[in-house]
């Protein structure tokens, strides 16, 4: 299974899912740009936001009450805003595209 980060200036970056990982850590193996996870995925840092495609939301599923407190200090957050170390990575996200926000370059 596949995942697509795509950076705010479009540029699209693949990586294998891994089932039960978190997207904040599919991205670091896979060293993509634009996710830095600096508390380790703590929900602490907010530096491993992602917007996911609204498409995928239902499958996803919402922000937990301590991400969503984290999220709630970024006015740039979108409906679909995840923090991605809280996410759990399963293997039917298979197509599964997230967006890079502006704010984490
Ligand atoms: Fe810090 Fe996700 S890694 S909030």
């Amino acid at each position: 299974a596949v995942v697509t980060f795509v950076s705010h200036d479009g540029e699209k970056h693949e990586a294998p899912l891994e089932e039960g990982c978190s997207l904040m850590q599919v991205a670091k193996n896979n060293a993509i740009p634009g996710i830095d996870g600096d508390c380790g995925g703590e929900a602490a840092c907010g530096t491993c936001h992602v917007i996911v495609d609204p498409a995928w939301a239902d499958k996803v599923g919402p922000s937990g009450p301590v991400e969503e407190e984290m999220l709630s200090m970024n006015p740039e957050r979108q409906a679909t805003s995840r923090l991605s170390c809280q996410t759990k990575a399963s293997e039917s996200w298979d197509g599964l595209t997230v967006q890079l926000p502006e704010f984490q370059m």
